[in-house]
């Protein structure tokens, strides 16, 4: 008789993210007069940018041809897609990545997901609190974090470092030594940024006490302040201590298309062995490649015309993160984020708990945020909203927000 992964079953509720569609959708079943404007998960909603519809249209073609047709990719990605990531994201900003430490992937949930699958089952993770749910979730999967107390909201076996107003949403250096940490910055769900002189105390201290540091650099593409790092190998001695994950869903829109990526620098390593190497192997067990036509949208992000343009998509959501921020803060919100991050952080008011006041706004005002306490305990009174919505729905969400 089979048995399950019982893991599985130690996992509290569904994602936070279906939960929060179920919610939604009932609630529009049951009101379908009201116009629902939804800034809960961060999905963008602006279209591709020209450059990357042209590439695409381009490879489409190519893939209707023989003598241009493409199967399988390579195990990592293509090469033309890593030599422009290489470039531009990394030797443009002074850190040394070469190409074939660049795994490319259809997004960097997955790869978040999946990357702990690289580690011992008895490695103990350090997650920020609140931290995007994916972190822990694959890890609980995984049988790493011991058991779930529903009271506090906590896994026994998960070190917690909290970001919370009174540290600036910044974690501090954990007391119990970890094996594996989670850095997300800018931050999923807070919108806080780290200087490059504390990501270098975290790369230092990583490097000491002998971890590894998994960190989503996902949002860079909307760091605006100068010492905020835009990659962890800003930092000396990250390459054998760091991997690093990048999406293409928030900085080019690919939320729907499906593109990322994964940096493991061949110096990381354990004893002899390089996670390189076994990130390679999983892989090329488990994953075919993102699709030739994709991988070639990704490319066009890197021509001149795509950064012209996506700087440009960049500038629309910050605007409505500016619209949000400086709007809430006018009426009196406690608010965070938004300068570094198409995320706004914001205190529930009246002492309302995270789903208290997510219920509130979305039955009173129509508007869809996501409870912070989703993210984890010390998310709790707190609430967040994206800035990827239209910029019309982001000025109307703020006017009705302020009128409850
Ligand atoms: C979020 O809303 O936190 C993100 O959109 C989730 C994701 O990127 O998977």
């Amino acid at each position: 008789m089979f048995r399950l992964n019982e893991n599985y079953l130690k996992l509290p509720g569904s994602y936070l993210f279906s939960t929060i569609g179920k919610k939604v959708n009932a609630y529009a079943a049951a009101h379908p007069e009201k116009k629902i404007i939804r800034l809960g998960i961060g999905d963008v909603t602006q279209p591709l940018a020209p450059a990357i519809i042209e590439a695409m249209h381009v490879a489409v073609d190519e893939m209707g041809k023989a003598e241009t047709f493409h199967g399988y990719a390579p195990d990592l990605g293509y090469e033309f897609l890593r030599n422009a990531i290489a470039e531009n994201d990394y030797r443009s900003r002074g850190c040394e990545i070469a190409a074939d430490e660049i795994f490319i992937s259809d997004g960097a949930k997955c790869d978040s997901g999946n990357i702990q699958e690289i580690f011992s089952t008895d490695n103990k993770i350090a997650v920020c609190d609140p931290v995007y749910p994916v972190y822990v979730d694959s890890n609980v999967m995984a049988g790493r974090t011991g058991t779930y107390n529903a009271e506090t909201g906590t896994w026994s076996d998960v070190i917690y470092m909290p970001c919370v107003a009174e540290n600036g949403f910044a974690p501090e250096l954990p007391k119990e030594t970890p094996d594996l940490i989670y850095l997300c910055f800018p931050n999923n769900p807070t919108g806080a940024t780290i200087t490059r002189t504390q990501l270098q105390e975290w790369v230092d201290y990583a490097n000491k006490v002998g971890a590894v540091i998994i960190y989503d650099a996902a949002y860079e593409a909307y760091i605006s302040e100068a010492d905020v790092p835009h990659s962890i190998y800003e930092c000396e001695g990250a390459r054998t201590c760091a991997i690093e994950l990048r999406s293409f869903s928030k900085n080019a829109g690919f939320t729907g298309v499906r593109l990322g990526f994964t940096v493991v620098p061949k110096e990381l390593k354990c004893g002899d062995v390089a996670l390189h190497s076994l990130w390679a192997r999983r892989h090329g067990t488990k994953y075919n490649g993102a699709p030739y036509i994709v991988q070639r949208a990704g490319e066009a992000v890197y021509s001149e015309a795509g950064k012209a343009q996506l700087k440009e998509q960049v500038a629309y959501y910050m605007r409505n993160a500016h619209y949000i921020l400086n709007g809430l803060r006018d009426a009196g919100f406690t608010v965070s984020g938004g300068v570094n991050a198409p995320y706004i952080w914001l205190k529930a008011p009246k002492g309302m708990t995270s789903w208290e006041f997510f219920d509130h706004l979305l039955e009173k005002v129509n508007v869809v945020g996501t409870p912070g306490s989703g993210f984890g305990p010390s998310g709790e009174t707190y609430f967040r909203l994206t800035a990827f919505g239209s910029y019309e729905n982001t000025v109307e969400a703020v006017d009705r927000i302020k009128g409850i």
